[in-house]
């Protein structure tokens, strides 16, 4: 089957989250099960021509009339030229292609700025790309069977497969929703730009309190829709968890499939990971402990190998139960480092009051350390390192780094949401069984106790948690049966 992936990241070229991470690892999946699948994403300002093949034709993307500001940008009145590069997956023959136009995408960041953190004309810059897909295939005499395309930035794709690529019409499509949190809404007065007539604001579904909104759009029109945990897909469907098109996706439920991501075990594999100072494995954790040790070391923490270590990767958004962990006035952590005898490990970006508060935590505990900044190597670190990892996340589609920390032996401490309901199970400390440990309601309260039982289940039931940690290792979240998921929902579309 010829499939091509439509994102505005894949790892390890642009990424903001595990957005990146599932396109890149499900396409090599495919690859793996012998389909052509090419990914097309832009070509930011932050990834170097070096490395990328140029190639010798460049894509006229019709688009519609540009609004003064536009123009004053540097845009044309109407149509864009746009650059191909292309390059390949690591490890892998999946080709990548980069759409070039520097106007839109050699800015700072991939959505945004510090300046501007949502970029303005950002239902230009991703209507445009989405168009210049088409036009790529066109290029390349290259049909794919299946367009697929990811979260809000790809989803114009859908709406103009449907009502102005003819030459499409007998291709199926399908929209991942990875989160649905973010839904592209911006002022209507972008839609000419869009090139489609104007009752296709309301025909296609862009209609949102008379703004655009691109992933309400896409939702109606793809042929298929899919989200990336069958817990997830539920809970869409529900006014607590459906961000306002909790309607849409009922109307289209008969429709909509949750399919649970993978973990990259190449990347992700304690037996062989260059980032850390020691491998272990299920049949030996020794090398655990180094890591351990490592991770005190790296943070400043005291080293003391018997105290129950937390550690926490993550974007800092509410999503991510931030709020509830560490705001000044209700978060829970200040009094866990106060009350109960462990240390915390923390790397996040994010909201400024988080990276403020988590520093002058850092400063004001000695058993509380974090790093506000991005790193793979430090991000590695603390999954080997922790004992146990925090993910008190408000919804979570998925999550993957739940699934890394269970491939790392380090036990999750999870809201029972989406992804993290159907990777993790309970600890039962009558049998033993589970995985991690649960609550089912995200307060402040309820991250503490459910802390300080994990941090009594170290000191009393260390036989227990020895096996659960063996057990969490052993899961299989292999990239290829979701792969095998995608390719009979790819058929049955067909
Ligand atoms: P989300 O995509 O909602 O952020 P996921 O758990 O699916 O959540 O994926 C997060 C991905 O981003 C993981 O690969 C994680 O390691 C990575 N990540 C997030 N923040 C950081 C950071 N500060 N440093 C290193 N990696 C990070
Ligand atoms: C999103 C979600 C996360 C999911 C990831 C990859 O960023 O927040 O839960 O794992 O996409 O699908």
């Amino acid at each position: 089957m010829h499939v091509l992936m439509v994102s505005s990241e894949a790892a390890p070229f642009a990424k903001s989250g595990g957005l990146a991470d599932a396109v890149s690892a499900l396409s090599k999946a495919l690859r793996r099960l012998g389909h052509d699948v090419r990914v097309v994403m832009p070509r930011y300002g932050h990834i170097p021509e070096s490395g990328l093949e140029r190639l010798p034709f460049e894509l006229d993307v019709p688009m519609g009339p540009a609004t003064a500001t536009a123009v004053g940008r540097g845009l044309k009145g109407s149509g864009e030229r746009a650059a191909v590069f292309r390059g390949a997956l690591p490890d892998s023959d999946v080709p990548v292609y980069f759409i070039g136009h520097d106007g839109f995408f050699a800015r700072e960041g991939i959505y945004g700025s510090k300046a501007e953190p949502d970029y303005a004309d950002n239902a230009r810059r991703f209507s445009f790309f989405s168009r210049a897909a088409f036009r790529l295939c066109d290029s390349l005499d290259w049909k794919p069977d299946v367009l697929h395309a990811h979260d809000w930035p790809a989803a114009f794709a859908p709406v103009y497969k449907r009502y102005s690529e003819p030459a499409y019409a007998d291709c199926a499509s399908l929209l991942t929703i990875h989160n649905l949190g973010y839904q592209g809404i911006y002022p209507k007065d972008s839609f000419p730009y869009l090139g489609l007539p104007w009752e296709l604001f309301h025909g296609a579904g862009f209609e949102y309190y008379d703004s655009i909104n691109a992933l309400k759009a896409g939702l109606a029109c793809a042929d298929v829709l899919s989200t990336v945990s069958p817990t997830y897909s539920r809970e869409i469907q529900t006014p607590e968890l459906g961000c306002t098109l909790d309607g849409l996706l009922r109307s289209r439920g008969s429709n909509l499939v949750g399919i649970l991501n993978g973990v990259d075990g190449v990347d992700w594999n304690p037996s062989a990971d260059d980032y850390l100072p020691a491998r272990y494995s299920a049949s030996d954790l020794s090398g655990k402990a180094a890591c351990k040790e490592a991770l005190q070391r790296e943070f400043g923490l005291p080293v003391e190998p018997d105290k129950p270590l937390i550690g926490m990767v993550s974007r800092l958004t509410d999503q991510k139960g931030i709020g509830e962990l560490f705001s000044a006035t209700y978060g829970c952590v200040p009094r866990l480092c106060d009350d109960i005898d462990l240390q915390f490990a923390v790397q996040g970006t994010g909201a400024a009051w988080c990276e403020a508060a988590i520093t002058a935590l850092s400063e004001a505990k000695p058993n509380f350390k974090a790093r506000v900044g991005y790193s793979e190597r430090v991000a590695h670190l603390i999954e080997a390192g922790s004992d146990f990892f925090m993910m008190p996340s408000r919804y979570e589609p998925c999550g993957l780094n739940q699934m890394y920390s269970l491939r790392y032996g380090t036990l999750p401490i999870a809201h029972r949401t989406g992804g993290l309901a159907d990777t993790i199970s309970n600890f039962n400390q009558q049998t033993g069984a589970g995985t991690g440990f649960l609550f089912d309601h995200l307060t402040p309260r309820a991250v503490y106790d459910t802390t300080g039982w994990a941090v009594w289940a170290y000191y009393n039931r260390g036989e227990q948690l020895d096996a659960m940690r063996r057990r969490a290792m052993l899961l299989d979240f292999s990239w290829d049966a979701a792969a095998r998921e995608y390719v009979s929902l790819y058929e049955s579309v067909r």
